[in-house]
């Protein structure tokens, strides 16, 4: 894992959304998977701000969303494809038909979650996979216990995950308790993966996932198993890691590489 201390969630963003600018230019149908929540705001901000300057053509382009609530009311306001549409598809001019979203609703669910592994390989993998990470370590909607090799399917929302997104329901609406997510062993086929997590809220989360051991009871401990993941953290989620120094250090040296031209 490479670990990336930074002064802000604004310079986080930045450099996300640099990297992802720059694998779009390098593959104009660049396969993305994407994270609904507070935490890629900013990414995709910067993401349509790129298109609405000509800088950035996402016509090619080929979604993959981690996770939607079960049963929500088509165009219901908290349902992650309306987020996903206020956030950044709006304009952005991918073609419906390149979005792709796990099952929402409906019959034959196993089979559903199925297809949309299967339309994941069908693309040819996902390049780049942008991730937050909940309180409880919970990626996409694995919750703790969640197999490091599960695959797409329906899982159970924790209370504490019910609870940190009751803010966006209405007093007294009825807020849905399952989700269908990719697992966490379809996260981890991503060629790429992008961790981000800001603010004291998620201090504890950000030391277990990079410092604790892999285990299935802190689901993005898993990334560890991953050969190609960088996380980006402002100095708040940083502060309990024990090993920041270093992971400054490595970076300095990585940069200096590539700037001599060696790496
Ligand atoms: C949402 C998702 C979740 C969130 C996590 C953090 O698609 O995958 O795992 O990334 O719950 O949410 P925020 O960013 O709101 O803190």
């Amino acid at each position: 894992m490479e670990i990336v201390m930074t002064e802000s969630p604004a310079e986080a963003a930045e450099c996300v959304a640099k990297e992802i600018l720059n694998a779009l230019k390098a593959k104009p149908s660049l396969v993305l998977g994407l994270a609904t929540g507070s935490t890629p705001i900013e990414v995709y901000e910067r993401l349509r701000a790129a298109q609405a300057a000509g800088e950035a053509d996402f016509s090619q382009v080929r979604t993959f969303n981690l996770d939607e609530y079960l049963d929500l009311p088509a165009g219901h306001a908290q349902s992650y494809r309306t987020f996903m549409e206020v956030h950044l598809f709006e304009g952005l001019g991918i073609p419906p038909e390149q979005i792709h979203f796990p099952p929402s609703e409906g019959k034959n669910l196993i089979q559903r979650c199925q297809d949309y592994e299967d339309a994941i390989v069908a693309a040819g993998g996902i390049d780049i996979q942008l991730l937050g990470m909940g309180r409880n370590g919970h990626i996409g909607f694995n919750e703790p216990t969640s197999s490091i090799r599960s695959r797409t399917r329906i899982k159970t929302l924790m209370e504490r995950t019910l609870r940190d997104n009751a803010r966006f329901y209405a007093e007294g609406e009825e807020q849905p308790t399952l989700a269908s997510t990719m697992g966490i062993g379809t996260i981890l086929d991503a060629r790429r993966i992008l961790l981000q997590a800001y603010g004291l809220k998620k201090a504890n989360a950000v030391r277990a996932c990079v410092e604790g051991p892999v285990s299935s009871f802190f689901p993005a401990s898993a990334l560890q198993l991953h050969p190609n993941t960088t996380c980006f953290f402002d100095p708040e989620a940083g502060q309990y890691l024990a090993m920041t120094d270093y992971y400054r250090a490595t970076r300095a040296n990585k940069q200096a590489l590539a700037d001599s031209g060696r790496m």
